[in-house]
């Protein structure tokens, strides 16, 4: 069976049950046979998770092909684990310098608190990775595409450079959900994903989860979560649990309309650049293909936007798109970015014209997100011109 089938029916647990989805078991105690099972381990304590939880991370070992997953309150901390389950005082973090800002900054400032030191690498210049590896380096910390400038990584080629050098590799998998790209496959040793994204896809839920097909890793996973106290909330699994039945074709939806608007947004005035992996323009589109098997709702644009009037008559005048952080939901979002932008001074951001505007598409009909869009280029060309 396929993914999509797969996701709908994977029902686990009590065979008896006639629900859909497992009840939600809001619980702390849980309780306990006898002293035996009270000691025994496994799941004697509701920090553990419950039905929900096992449903879900059965779900996510599925999607990205991974033998272990684990959850945690939100995509960062998926991060942040996922990183510090492997690194140990006196080690190097290496890290692309287009992942998640608050990636970066746990990792440039929180991980030298802890003995760890991390620099940066550009993500286009594999040779320059390789020059950058010391004997302390221990991790290779990836997002493909990046974080708002959507750069592809050439996974393949510095898994290999990693592996000859004994690093290991961590991939924050969020845009595809998995359901679009399997690091694991790649050779990747740890993928991992903020669930508050596509899976729950509703905007209305944190989650995270980190997922490795390697016993040692999941096991430094696990016991860093309980030694740190770290769990997902029932009600938060919960949502991620019944966005994983509609994953597959919610995507599809995503992407045909980003797809769309990223096309037309190509042929408009004011827009400098569409920045979006699958269009044949981008410079790593290639290595998508390759790695890829589809692109979600996530992408960029420059705006010929120069003044801060431009930029806010545009976003203004939109009514479809709101303004917010996050993506990954069924409601279209748009932000400028730039403010959030911080980057090494060889990166080719630094040279560009326009300014970087990101959008989701979410699961409106395309043609008025795009009447919406044109709203917003005419505000912006009307003001330019006054
Ligand atoms: C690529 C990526 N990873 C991780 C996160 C963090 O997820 P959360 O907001 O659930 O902490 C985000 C949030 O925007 C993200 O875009």
């Amino acid at each position: 069976m396929k993914l999509p089938t797969r996701l709908i029916h994977n029902r686990k647990g009590n065979p008896e049950r006639r629900t859909v989805n497992p009840p939600v078991e809001r619980a702390s105690t849980v309780i306990l046979p006898d002293r035996q099972t009270l000691y025994g381990g496994g799941t004697g304590y509701g920090r553990m998770g419950l039905s929900v939880h096992r449903e879900l991370e059965a779900a996510l070992c599925d999607i990205e092909g991974a033998s272990h997953a684990r959850l945690t309150p939100s995509g960062l901390s998926a991060c942040a684990v996922g990183i510090a389950s492997v690194v140990k005082a006196g080690d190097h973090v290496l890290l692309s310098d287009s992942v998640y800002g608050p990636t970066r900054r746990f990792c440039e400032k929180r991980l030298p608190l802890m003995g760890v030191s991390a620099t940066r690498f550009n993500p286009r210049d594999t040779s320059a990775l390789e020059k950058a590896i010391t004997p302390e380096t221990r991790l290779i910390v990836l997002e493909s595409p990046g974080s708002l400038t959507f750069e592809i990584s050439d996974t393949p080629a510095i898994v290999e450079i990693a592996k000859s050098a004994g690093v290991l590799t961590l991939m924050d998998n969020t845009w595809s959900a998995g359901v679009f790209h399997q690091p694991l496959d790649l050779g990747v040793d740890i993928s991992v994903q903020a669930l508050t994204k596509y899976m729950v896809g509703h905007a209305d839920a944190f989650g995270g989860a980190v997922m490795t097909r390697d016993k040692a890793h999941a096991h430094a996973v696990e016991t860093l979560t309980e030694d740190w106290g770290i769990s997902l909330g029932p009600d938060d699994a919960y949502a991620g649990l019944r966005g994983t039945r509609t994953l597959s074709t919610r995507l599809k939806a995503h992407e045909a309309s980003a797809l769309e608007l990223a096309r037309w947004l190509g042929g408009q005035d004011d827009v400098g650049l569409v920045i979006h992996p699958a269009l044949p323009n981008h410079p790593d589109h290639e290595t998508w293909k390759r790695d890829f098997s589809g692109s979600s709702g996530l992408f960029a644009i420059l705006l010929d936007a120069p003044e801060e009037a431009h930029i806010d008559a545009f976003l203004s005048a939109l009514d479809l798109f709101k303004l917010g952080f996050s993506w990954g939901g069924f409601e279209s979002l748009i932000i400028p970015c730039d403010e959030q932008l911080t980057r090494l001074p060889e990166d080719w951001t630094q040279s560009r014209r326009g300014r970087l505007v990101r959008l989701h598409a979410g699961l409106e009909d395309t043609g008025d997100l795009i009447a919406d869009l044109e709203r917003g280029l005419r505000a912006l060309h009307d003001v330019k011109n006054t």
